[in-house]
């Protein structure tokens, strides 16, 4: 059975509810899952200023855990957007990959992006665009969602996250507009695609 790790950073939760929903696709096609979160960069005293809540439950991305990410069979990478591009505890993580980089250890990996910003504008498309020279460096196999999650992707009547590049929501100014119904189900899409290209590269 392939496994699949989904791997993000969420200070507010927004991030984390597109990373459960994209873990229930990926089960839903019958590979296994492993939910990590990036270890935190920021100090006590700067969430606090920040009004960031507790983290969630999910085991922390250590050093230590590099193997999980070598082995998978792909990998979806989920972060938040500051200033337009990847926060920086996801590109903490990235940083940490010398080794990975220079063995070759994830060569030839697939890899899908999900993301969330604080309103329309404001880097949907920049954050996961920008992302996409870590994992060509890593030599890893963006795999992008294109437009195969149906008509809904062009309704222009509401506010809706996400695009060609992956699944996204938005949070709205002061974080608290939440993910729409839509959001969580392209999410789980999003899961289900790339556990079905994975799948189609194993071996039979
Ligand atoms: C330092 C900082 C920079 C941010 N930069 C942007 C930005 O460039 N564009 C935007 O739309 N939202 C921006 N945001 C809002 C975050 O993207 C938003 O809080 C996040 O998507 C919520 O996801 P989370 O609940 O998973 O943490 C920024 C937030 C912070 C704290």
């Amino acid at each position: 059975m392939p496994r699949i790790l989904v791997l993000y950073y969420s200070m507010y939760g927004h991030i984390k509810k597109l990373a459960d929903q994209i873990a229930e696709g990926i089960r839903q096609e019958g590979c296994e899952v492993v939910i990590y979160q990036a270890p935190e960069t920021l100090s006590e005293d700067v969430l606090k200023l920040m009004k960031a809540p507790p983290k969630p439950s999910d085991p922390v991305f250590t050093f230590d855990k590099h193997s999980i990410l070598a082995e998978a069979d792909g990998v979806i990478f989920g972060f938040p957007t500051r200033f337009g591009m990847m926060c920086a505890q996801m590109k903490a993580v990235f940083d940490s990959f010398g080794h990975l980089w220079q063995s070759g250890a994830l060569t030839t990996k697939p890899a899908g992006l999900f993301f969330s910003t604080g309103s329309q504008g404001g880097g949907q498309e920049t954050t996961a665009f920008t992302a996409i020279t870590q994992l060509a460096h890593l030599g890893m196999v963006f795999v992008p969602v294109g437009y195969t999650f149906g008509p809904d992707e062009f309704r222009q009547d509401r506010v809706q996250g996400g695009s060609a590049y992956g699944a996204g929501t938005y949070a709205g100014a002061d974080g608290s507009r939440q993910p729409i119904e839509y959001e969580l189900a392209r999410a789980k899409h999003q899961g289900s695609y790339f556990a079905k290209f994975v799948k189609r590269l194993a071996p039979k």
